[in-house]
């Protein structure tokens, strides 16, 4: 525990004379906290909060989020910044390491990347175990959790210098299983990795290329797929990070782990919402029948939403959301699209939404899924990709995630408590006496 505690909340039992002084604890900036851990023990009492929207469960260095303002702090750094100055390696470098790396730093760390980011080649039949048809994010699932049957020389989590390899291997093959499970599904030959390319420019190469044609990248959408990558790279303590703490908490090794994040992130909820978006444009077909669909968003008795809008944290312009929309106009007119009606439906939609009295009370603003859906359509990707490019991206937080709470000494298992609701103790009924 690093926060620094000063001042405290009393809680006292009413009806009793059960009283006790919570200390709070104050991290460098957002909220304070009020420490519970000795209250079961003083007071006899749990807490109790499903979905955990009111508690801290661990403290960590890696990301901020002020929802309230919309600002995205990486190890102190702004996204806007970031994405408009970084690379997706060197946030990587970042997030896992807490600084900017030097020159020197840096070229070590992308060395290190590159040289991991082949699979061992066993794994290309594992495969063809799926069916052509099977979603890319259950491979994901399998393939990711199958590293761990790969790369034994890596799973000691107590070993510092396995703790970095498994890193970078994660980081590096991500890239590779998600292409490859791309290929798969339309029976295109695998593309091997090529480490002449950067990060974003070996993805884009490994999913697009094909042996018979030569291959050349564009640096727009280059930059765009880096940039895509650095805006969701690490969001603090969303579902999917919460799952990969929680598995790692046990002692699993960090494959197994990150291949439980990519099965949290699955959830439409969660990593499916940019798919929405486009369904929902797609749906609504045409700017003139934008009020039809505002007024159904609106009406109490649909359960309609406008997909895209809306966040648990944010209540404010998600930050990743703007620097998502300059993107987005930039690969459109890269790739000489100048009138698309998804974009122009999009644009009219948000000028709606965030005029009406509706979505402004709610504070509902576009979140990061707003525009990446049009912008990944354009570049080529199925819908069926999308979470497996998030999946992507995220490796990298939840990897630095997974080794902060690793690397600190006051780590315990997770284990949250519960209400049981169910019947009291009660005596077995033999089958022959049951009604
Ligand atoms: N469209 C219309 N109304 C909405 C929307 C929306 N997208 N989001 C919230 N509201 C309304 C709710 O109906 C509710 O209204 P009420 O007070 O009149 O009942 C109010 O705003 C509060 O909504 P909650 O559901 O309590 O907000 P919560 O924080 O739980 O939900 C969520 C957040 C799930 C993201 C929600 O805004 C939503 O469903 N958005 C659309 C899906 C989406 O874009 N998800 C991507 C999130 S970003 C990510 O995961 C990478």
């Amino acid at each position: 525990m690093s926060g620094t505690a000063n001042g405290s909340v009393t809680v006292t039992i009413d009806g009793s004379n059960k009283s006790m002084k919570l200390p709070l604890i104050h991290g460098t900036i957002g909220h304070s906290v009020a420490d519970i851990r000795k209250m079961y023990g003083e007071m006899g009492i749990f807490t109790y909060d499903p979905g955990y929207g009111g508690t801290a469960a661990c403290d960590s260095k890696i990301t901020y989020i002020d929802g309230d303002e919309g600002i995205l702090l990486h190890r102190g750094y702004p996204i806007e910044q970031l994405a408009e100055q970084s690379t997706f390696l060197e946030v990587a470098y970042l997030l896992l390491n807490g600084e900017l790396p030097n020159a020197s730093e840096r070229k070590v760390f992308v060395q290190g990347v590159t040289m991991h980011t082949m699979l061992h080649e066993q794994i290309r039949a594992f495969y063809n175990g799926f069916r052509r048809d099977a979603h890319p994010m259950a491979v994901m699932c399998g393939v990711v959790g199958a590293l761990s049957a790969f790369y034994h020389d890596s799973l000691d989590i107590n070993d510092e210098q396995h703790r970095r390899i498994s890193a970078f291997r994660l980081i590096a093959k991500l890239p590779t299983i998600a292409a490859w499970a791309y290929k798969y599904s339309i029976g295109q030959p695998f593309m091997y990795p090529r480490n002449d390319l950067t990060y974003p420019a070996n993805f884009l190469y490994m999913f697009n290329a094909v042996p018979s044609e030569p291959w050349q990248p564009n640096p727009v959408l280059v930059r765009a797929m880096d940039r895509i990558l650095i805006l969701h790279a690490d969001h603090e303590q969303n579902a999917s990070t919460s799952t990969v703490r929680l598995a790692g908490s046990t002692g699993a090794n960090p494959f197994a782990c990150i291949a439980a994040g990519i099965a949290s992130l699955w959830g439409p909820a969660h990593g499916g919402a940019n798919e929405a978006v486009l369904k929902m444009l797609a749906e609504i077909g045409h700017v003139d029948r934008i009020p039809e669909f505002i007024s159904k968003v609106k009406d109490k008795n649909s359960s309609v939403r406008l997909m895209g809008f809306g966040h648990r944290v944010y209540k404010n312009y998600d930050p990743r959301a703007k620097i998502m929309q300059a993107t987005c106009h930039e690969v459109l007119r890269e790739l000489g699209i100048v009138d698309d009606p998804l974009l122009d439906l999009a644009v009219e939609l948000e000028k709606i939404a965030l005029h009406d009295p509706y979505f402004v009370e709610r504070k509902l603003y576009p979140n990061v899924d707003f525009y990446s859906g049009i912008i990944l359509k354009a570049m080529g990707f199925p819908t069926s990709m999308f979470t497996v490019l998030f999946a992507v991206a995220r490796t990298v937080g939840w990897i630095s995630q997974w080794k902060e709470m690793i690397e600190d000494p006051s780590q315990r298992i997770g284990r949250p408590r519960q209400i049981y609701t169910g019947p009291a103790k009660r005596d077995y009924v033999p089958l022959a006496e049951r009604s």
